[in-house]
């Protein structure tokens, strides 16, 4: 029987995908880039957004000398902004530390911020052709079926055993005699990834079409639907906020969020405690006499926002600014008043996001 890294090599150049954007490149940084876009967003989402940002910043040194507002102007929309201040953070760092070379092995990659040992181990496959194991969510879960691995893929011990099994399949050093692996890591990770994103997936894998049908522990043991292990469910803590949506002359007041936190560095809505009385508040905090159009209220629903780790229940409220006292400080480039418009195309937090997206669906029945 064929090896578990020659069925997967044979199905990826059959069945496998080739002609991604950042395929066919040995370009570190382009491949760094896809790999960062694709930790938590899909393929299809990704292609246009890595389009643009190559276009923005076709290079590690036009990256670093971007903006970290330039550069998640450019992430607008992908959420998870953290990914893009690394990434800036990375660039600038390398730049820096490595005369703008992009490191030239896994073990070095890792040490960059915002990477992880199996997108280090991604990067440094499709860059270099480097021997080295993968293990994301989609491989967990082709892993955890196909060699029967039960318990949560999140736990250490479970992690230990799956990482010592993904580095075990890799294709040999030499190739096995007559059935010659030898530099095909990058097809058979990509195998990997392809197997897990189309035909191994979470809810109904096709397993008529796959290539490890026959060792399968899970298809063999009709387990498919019981592995891997779900995550054990903790509920997860929640906690409420007021999100402040200022309006004048059409325009909404933008305040930028500091540097750590969430939504760090992005441009977000004036945030208050539910228990805060909204008038008293913006008089003290901005100089502002505010009106509440009743009727426009009533449009803003509570919605909830979740995060990894905690839940956010946001009371969005619209108001109107009367006007604002001469004496109130704003800090430069620390807050604005911009259109619907023009915010949507800069870096705001997702829920700030979607708020912005049904006033302008809503204006618009209005005024159209
Ligand atoms: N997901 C993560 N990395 C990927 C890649 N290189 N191609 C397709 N999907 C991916
Ligand atoms: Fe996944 Fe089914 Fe293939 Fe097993 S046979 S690896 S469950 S697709």
């Amino acid at each position: 029987m064929d090896s578990f890294d020659l069925k997967l090599i044979r199905w990826q150049e059959k069945h496998g995908r080739h002609n991604l954007p950042w395929q066919n490149t040995r370009d570190p940084y382009a491949i760094w880039l896809s790999e960062i876009m694709l930790q938590q967003t899909q393929v299809s989402t990704v292609i246009p957004y890595y389009q643009r940002f190559l276009q923005s910043f076709p290079d590690i040194r036009s990256l670093a000398q971007a903006s970290l507002d330039e550069v998640l102007a450019r992430w607008s929309g992908l959420g998870y902004y953290s990914r893009g201040r690394n990434l800036h953070r990375a660039a600038r760092l390398i730049v820096r530390d490595y005369q703008a070379k992009f490191p030239a092995s896994a073990d070095m990659i890792l040490k960059l911020p915002g990477i992880g040992r199996s997108t280090a181990a991604a990067i440094a496959v499709f860059a270099y052709g480097e021997r080295c194991a993968i293990l994301d969510g989609n491989v967990k879960r082709v892993l955890s079926r196909c060699f029967g691995i039960e318990g949560y893929s999140g736990e250490k011990k479970n992690e230990t055993l799956l990482w010592q099994k993904a580095e075990e399949l890799l294709p040999p050093l030499d190739g096995t005699a007559g059935k010659n692996t030898k530099g095909r890591v990058e097809a058979y990770t990509q195998a990997l990834m392809d197997l897990g994103a189309t035909v191994c997936t979470r809810s109904k894998p096709k397993c008529a079409s796959c290539p490890l049908q026959l060792e399968c522990v899970a298809f063999r043991g009709n387990l498919v639907d019981k592995l891997p292990s779900p995550r054990p469910r903790k509920p997860l803590p929640s906690r409420e906020t007021v999100l402040l949506v200022l309006t004048n002359a059409g325009k909404i007041f933008l305040e930028k969020r500091p540097p750590e936190g969430i939504w760090g560095g992005m441009w977000c809505l004036p945030e208050m405690a539910v228990s805060e009385d909204t008038i008293e508040h913006c008089k003290h905090r901005f100089g502002m006499d505010l009106r509440m159009p009743a009727q426009i209220q009533a449009q803003m629903q509570p919605f909830d926002h979740t995060f990894t780790h905690f839940r956010l229940r946001i009371y969005p409220q619209l108001l109107q600014v009367i006007s604002v006292s001469s004496a109130t400080v704003q800090h430069e480039g620390t807050s604005t008043w911009t259109t619907l418009d023009d915010a949507l195309q800069s870096a705001i937090p997702a829920p700030v996001r979607k708020l912005f997206t049904n006033l302008r669906s809503s204006s618009g029945e209005k005024h159209g």
